[in-house]
């Protein structure tokens, strides 16, 4: 019987939980640290925290587990992967060196620089001045043209400003460089970047070094407001389904993106191995890298392993063996979507600790309620806790139908302070209109 454990507390994690339970043939022990009170139910939790190295190696180590995989990129970027394979502990993941694609935004531009990934022109900076001297310079356009600024380092979500002119972007590099709004370590350099237009799509793969199976790409919502507005959040909800990405689309995104950043990271001495996440404009000039992640999105990865088929037990190990280019990653057809509740405040201050409502009339076999910020309160009724509080997650035949399960689901659930958006999934402006903008 094996043993897993996944590191993580959030709605991504809970996904990868189900799905390890729910894609794999074998029944064998499976614990999440430190979880969360859904996944409370689907494992058992562990009272240690992500960025507890040496607890969690220690843990590995006393259950002989057999395969460690982590979900969040801190502990990733600070090299999870590194100690445990030091200690002889396996593990699925990248390592430090690998996870710079993600921990650093100009150690990414300039990777995808050195092996041609088509990106948004860059430049970067390590002070104010300079950063602003950029601009001035003009090759970011006229004074009224958005440009981006960038925080160098991981910033939760805090550390991109799509400027709408060169005075805010001034202002974003005196708040990011001058104010820490990113945190402290976060925006020591920043990159300034020319402001893309088109539509976003999140492209997954699972690779090992060297081959890669690739997943059914998904949309996420970015802002906390219907037609998006309002601020950024880590993600509202998203869809998988053929428009998001269409196969001539997925083609050009594998072939300039997916394949040269492998063998660019084998090259340079750190092969990747894991979840690689490719951030993805398509603008009228072609599909443009925004950034990658060393790891499964949240909450892309709740609607993607809804339809998963193939064993994700068995895609980890066939990722640590370098084996997966031998396995046939099979996925359902048709479409998913997951909708998130959130607390009152979120993405700012959100309120915290009311009683969730209905949970027990939800049907199991089509919808699968992932919990993101939910814990137990002393009496054992789940509360909800975090800023992000549940994805609701299902898969159907085509995408109304997997939207209308969901919002289904969430009209029977219920806690003072609960939002979601109700337009996730509704339809954008088509490719053929990106072409003619
Ligand atoms: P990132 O963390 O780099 O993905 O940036 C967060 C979000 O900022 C992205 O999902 C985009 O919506 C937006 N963004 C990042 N880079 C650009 C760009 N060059 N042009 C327009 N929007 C961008
Ligand atoms: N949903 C975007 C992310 O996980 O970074």
């Amino acid at each position: 019987m094996r043993k897993l454990l996944i590191v993580g507390s959030g709605g991504r994690e809970h996904a990868i939980a189900w799905s390890l339970r729910n894609t794999g043939s074998e029944r064998g022990e499976l614990f999440c640290a430190p979880g969360n009170a859904g996944i409370a139910q689907v494992a058992q939790v562990v009272d240690i925290r992500v960025d507890e190295h040496e607890e969690l190696a220690a843990f590995a180590e006393s259950q002989r587990i057999d395969l460690t995989f982590v979900g969040p990129e801190a502990p990733l970027a600070t090299g999870i992967v590194d100690l445990f394979e030091s200690r002889g502990l396996p593990i699925v993941g990248p390592t430090r060196a690998a996870a710079r694609l993600e921990g650093s935004k100009i150690f990414a531009k300039e990777f995808m620089s050195r092996h041609a990934v088509p990106t948004a022109a860059f430049r970067t900076a390590d002070s104010p001045s300079d950063a602003v001297a950029h601009i001035k310079t003009g090759e970011f356009g006229p004074a009224d043209s958005a440009v981006v600024i960038k925080a160098d380092g991981l910033a939760a979500g805090k550390g991109v400003v799509v400027a709408a002119s060169h005075a805010e972007a001034e202002k974003a590099i005196e708040d990011l460089m001058v104010h820490h709004s990113a945190g402290k370590e976060a925006a020591q350099q920043v990159v300034i970047e020319q402001a893309l237009t088109g539509r976003e799509a999140s492209v997954l793969v699972f690779a090992d070094g060297r081959d890669y199976a690739v997943m059914p790409a998904a949309r996420d919502h970015k802002r906390i407001g219907e037609n998006d507005t309002g601020p950024n959040t880590g993600g509202m909800g998203t869809i998988t389904d053929a428009s998001v990405l269409d196969k001539a689309w997925q083609w050009r995104v594998v072939k300039d993106m997916v394949e040269p950043t492998l063998a660019g990271a084998e090259r340079e001495g750190f092969p990747f191995k894991g979840v690689l996440f490719l951030g993805v404009m398509l603008t009228t000039d072609g599909p443009k890298l925004l950034e990658y992640n060393v790891r499964f999105g949240d909450p892309e990865t709740q609607a993607i392993l809804v339809r998963l088929k193939t064993d994700l037990g068995q895609i980890f190990q066939a990722i640590r063996e370098g084996t997966l280019g031998r396995l046939k990653v099979e996925w359902a057809g048709g479409a998913s979507a997951c909708v998130v509740a959130a607390n009152r405040g979120y993405p700012g201050k959100y309120e915290s600790g009311a009683e969730i409502q209905g949970l027990e009339a939800i049907d199991e076999s089509r919808v699968h309620v992932f919990h993101a910020g939910t814990s137990h309160a002393p009496n054992g009724k789940v509360i909800a806790t975090g800023g992000r509080v549940l994805g609701v997650t299902a898969a159907a035949d085509d995408l109304s139908g997997a939207l209308d399960l969901c919002y289904e689901s969430l009209g029977k659930i219920s806690w003072p302070g609960m939002q979601f958006r109700r337009d996730i999934g509704r339809p954008l402006v088509s490719l053929a209109d990106v072409e003619s903008l």
